[in-house]
Parts: C-alpha cells; structure tokens; sequence
C-alpha cells in the first residue's frame, strides 16, 4: 500500500536525522561547544520529521492488516500473536514514547541558559528516543 510505503521510506530519513542530532549533541557536550543556530535547527528538524513518523504511522496502523485482525479477533488474540503485537501495541507505544522524550527533550533544552546544558539536554532526551526507536524497528520486514 501506498501510505505503507512511504512510512517505510520516511523511516530512513527519520533514522538519519535523529543520528545527526545525537551524535551532534554529543559532540557539543565532550568538545563543550557553542550551541549555534544550526544545532538549534538539526534538532527542530529531527523533531518535525519524527511527527509527520507519527501522523504516516497512525495511517498505516488503522488501515493495516493487523489492525483488522484486531478487530475481528479483539485485544487478547492480538497479544497472543507475536507480529501483530509488534505492529498494534509494542511499535507504535514505543515509537509514540520516543517522540514524547523528543518533545521534552526540544522544549527543555529551551529553557537551559548554557550551551552545554542545551547540549546535554538534547543528548540525554534525543538519545534514549534513538535508542528506544531502533528497539521496536521491524528489522526482519523492513526493506526485505
Ligand atoms: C519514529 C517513529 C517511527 C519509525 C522510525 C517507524 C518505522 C517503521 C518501519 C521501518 C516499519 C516497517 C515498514 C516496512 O515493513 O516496510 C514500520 C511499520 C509500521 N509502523 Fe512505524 N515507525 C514509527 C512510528 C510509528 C507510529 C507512531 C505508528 C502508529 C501509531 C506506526 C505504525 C506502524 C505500523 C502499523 C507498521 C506495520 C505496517 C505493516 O506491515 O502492516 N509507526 N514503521
């Protein structure tokens, strides 16, 4: 399906932008670096491109194939069923977990007053949503 694809193709662009703003982030922290515009705009930028994730997956999920399965064989058979807990209740939990530490992570790191602060910030918050993101990737489907 068409929507499908393109949250499988947005993935890689969401993957790579996430890694940019982390390892810039850390890069910040260990070469106590200033906190320019431009790190500024890699992390709007990381945050932005994870929400339109968000608003392609809800898409996927209602129009998916596991989705139906949910509703013809309800909650408890979809927990029983290994992929279709994957796609109904682990990936999209976990990912929309991960965009709430990107938010808090983005708007902390507002009010800090110091670069390295701001720095730290988006490396703590930005890098547990990488980590968190890369759990609940379904590694053994995508782009076989
Ligand atoms: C950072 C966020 C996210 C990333 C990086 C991501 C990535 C992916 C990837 C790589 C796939 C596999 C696509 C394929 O097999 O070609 C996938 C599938 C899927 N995603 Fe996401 N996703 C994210 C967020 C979400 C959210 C928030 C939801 C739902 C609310 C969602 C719902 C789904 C569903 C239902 C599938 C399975 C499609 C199917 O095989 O029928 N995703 N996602």
């Amino acid at each position: 399906m068409m929507i499908k694809m393109i949250h499988s193709t947005w993935a890689i662009i969401t993957l790579i932008i996430l890694l940019i703003a982390v390892v810039n982030a850390i890069i910040g922290v260990t070469s106590k670096k200033e906190f320019t515009d431009k790190s500024l705009r890699i992390s709007l930028f990381a945050l932005i491109v994870t929400h339109i994730q968000l608003i392609l997956g809800l898409v996927v999920l209602f129009t998916s194939v596991s989705f139906t399965f949910l509703k013809e064989n309800g909650m408890g058979a979809v927990m029983k069923d290994s992929t279709a807990r994957l796609f109904v209740v682990e990936h999209p939990l976990i990912m929309i977990l991960a965009i709430v530490f990107l938010t808090i992570g983005f708007s902390k790191q507002k009010k800090k007053t110091t670069d390295f602060t701001k720095f730290k910030t988006i490396a703590v918050f930005y890098g547990i949503a990488l980590l968190l993101v890369l759990s609940r990737i379904p590694w053994g489907q995508w782009l076989n």
